[in-house]
């Protein structure tokens, strides 16, 4: 058994306790992580090592090698930011759960990525619905040591402070809460099917670079070998109208060229945005909620 104090998803009194006192940014609580919590980033980590090599993008595994993971131990936020914040200027900042939608892109845009810290239980490896320190620092910070991939995020974080912009100009404020609604659903669509469960192509081979796929054993391989799922090139108008499930493996993706492509992708999303493209997406998943659209419409732009 755990440790009354340890820091295992959805089981740790430390976070209990900074979300009751309204504290969303942290320190991560090093000594906390019980052995267990250690094993079970071991046992993560070992076990993706030999896909990450067979099915990640060469970005990728680079940025693994750059940032320095221990392979047998919790990561500290600050070593990994020794190693990172020289190569592209991002860090990552320990959170304590879910981030309201502007201010995850807000936070972006001052290179900084919101970061987990808890890890999943030693007995369920497989499957959480939640972020946890594997899924974010194994998952995605590797990518943030790449420049262009960093600037893409930065950008993501601009898109974000112009819909804001954009939605907060609409006089009406039944039209302005629709609208954001629909933007901010559009987002999270775009951010799902490229930072999150984007494929790419490099050297004529499929590989992967989004995070959800590169934290799941499971899933690493099914997206690249299985004739199961769908992939197709990546079109903006398709994934910002393209509703999602986080339960189970994805059964659509959508590949790109490259990260110069994944840019130019954002800075489209922008312009599209402020030429009230984005303003009536079609309606599904992902659900936007209540603190989502303040935290747009309330934002100081
Ligand atoms: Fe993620």
């Amino acid at each position: 058994m755990e440790s009354a104090g340890d820091l295992t998803t959805t089981r740790a009194p430390f976070i209990e306790n900074a979300r009751a006192d309204g504290e969303l940014y942290i320190e991560q609580p090093y000594e906390l992580y019980s052995a267990q919590n250690h094993e079970a980033w071991r046992t993560l980590y070992s076990r993706m090592v030999p896909r990450w090599e067979r099915y990640a993008h060469p970005k990728f595994l680079e940025g693994v090698n750059n940032v320095a993971l221990d392979p047998d131990r919790v990561p500290r936020l600050s070593d990994i930011n020794k190693f990172l914040s020289p190569l592209s200027g991002f860090s990552a900042k320990a959170v304590s759960g879910y981030v309201p939608a502007y201010l995850f892109f807000d936070c972006l845009r001052g290179r900084a990525f919101p970061t987990t810290i808890t890890i999943r239980d030693l007995s369920k490896l497989d499957y959480l619905p939640e972020p946890d320190i594997f899924h974010d620092a194994a998952g995605h910070v590797p990518m943030h040591t790449d420049k262009v991939f960093a600037d893409t995020l930065v950008k993501f974080g601009e898109v974000a402070r112009s819909a804001a912009r954009y939605a907060q100009s609409i006089n009406d404020k039944e039209q302005a809460y629709r609208t954001i609604e629909s933007i901010i659903k559009g987002m999270a669509r775009f951010f799902w099917f490229t930072i999150e469960f984007g494929l790419m192509r490099s050297n004529g081979e499929l590989k992967v670079y989004g995070s959800g796929i590169l934290s799941s054993y499971g899933e690493i391989e099914y997206a690249i070998e299985s004739p199961e799922p769908q992939r197709y090139p990546f079109q903006l108008e398709w994934v910002i109208n393209q509703y999602f499930e986080i339960d189970h493996y994805q059964p659509l993706y959508f590949v790109i060229e490259s990260f110069d492509e994944l840019f130019a992708a954002v800075e489209q999303l922008e312009d599209w945005i402020e030429a009230g493209k984005l303003d009536c997406l079609s309606p599904g998943e992902p659900n936007v909620n209540e603190e989502d659209l303040k935290s747009f419409l309330e934002a100081s732009v």
